[in-house]
């Protein structure tokens, strides 16, 4: 039996949050103080789950249905979680990790209708019961969100292309995880400035380092 000594945080958010870039932020804080930082993502982090990753994103794939979709991340999940976020943990490290589980209950469980326990259950499977420490939401209005994301240079991707009420559904779906995990799920002002969303960021982080 290992010992996970790590401390697994993930940071989750609409289309167009700014997780990345505050990510990007508060990785250079930590390292500047010394931290053992691992930064990864979902969908995607390794090889395989990079691959599942382009499956489930290509704009191309319209047919996908949404237990397929739900599958395909929880499977790319497995393969991330055993592959790099267990032994990160286990060698004592911080793992900042954009997007994990509750983009799955959110998107595919709630916004999508196959039920946010059949999302749980099948993500059961995959990673038992590792849920993250603390998962920071970056809150910004799904509609800010997605002008940011068709304005800026990022490549836009199937579920970007969703319509606007969709995106609404998952942030309502994102509601109700903050209800279920008051302790773990933090919400943090997206709409601030980058320097003062990192600077919140980091101060939520630090009540737990
Ligand atoms: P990203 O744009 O933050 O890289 O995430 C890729 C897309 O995948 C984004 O639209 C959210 C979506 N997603 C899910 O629907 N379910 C999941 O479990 C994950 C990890 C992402």
């Amino acid at each position: 039996m290992f010992i996970l000594n790590g401390i697994f945080i993930t940071f989750e958010g609409p289309e167009g949050s700014g997780k990345t870039s505050v990510i990007k932020g508060v990785t250079e804080q930590l390292l500047k103080e010394n931290y053992e930082i691992l930064t990864t993502r979902e969908p995607g982090g390794i090889r395989i789950s990079e691959k599942i990753r382009d499956i489930i994103l290509d704009v191309e794939h319209k047919e996908m249905t949404a237990r397929t979709e739900a599958l395909l991340y929880a499977a790319s999940r497995s393969q991330h979680y055993e592959e790099k976020i267990k032994p990160a943990l286990e060698a004592g490290k911080i793992i900042l990790c954009d997007r994990f589980i509750d983009s799955s209950l959110a998107y595919q469980g709630y916004a999508r209708e196959i039920g946010v326990e059949e999302v749980f259950e099948i993500n059961r499977f995959g990673i038992g019961n590792n849920l993250p420490v603390l998962t920071i939401f970056i809150d910004v209005p799904p509609q800010v969100g997605l002008n940011r994301v068709f304005s800026n240079t990022r490549k836009v991707d199937r579920l970007d292309l969703e319509s606007l009420a969709f995106h609404e559904k998952v942030y309502e779906g994102y509601m109700q995880l903050k209800d279920r995990f008051p302790k773990r799920i933090k919400f943090i002002d997206g709409q601030n400035p980058l320097e003062k969303v990192i600077e919140d960021t980091l101060k939520v982080i630090k009540e737990i380092l």
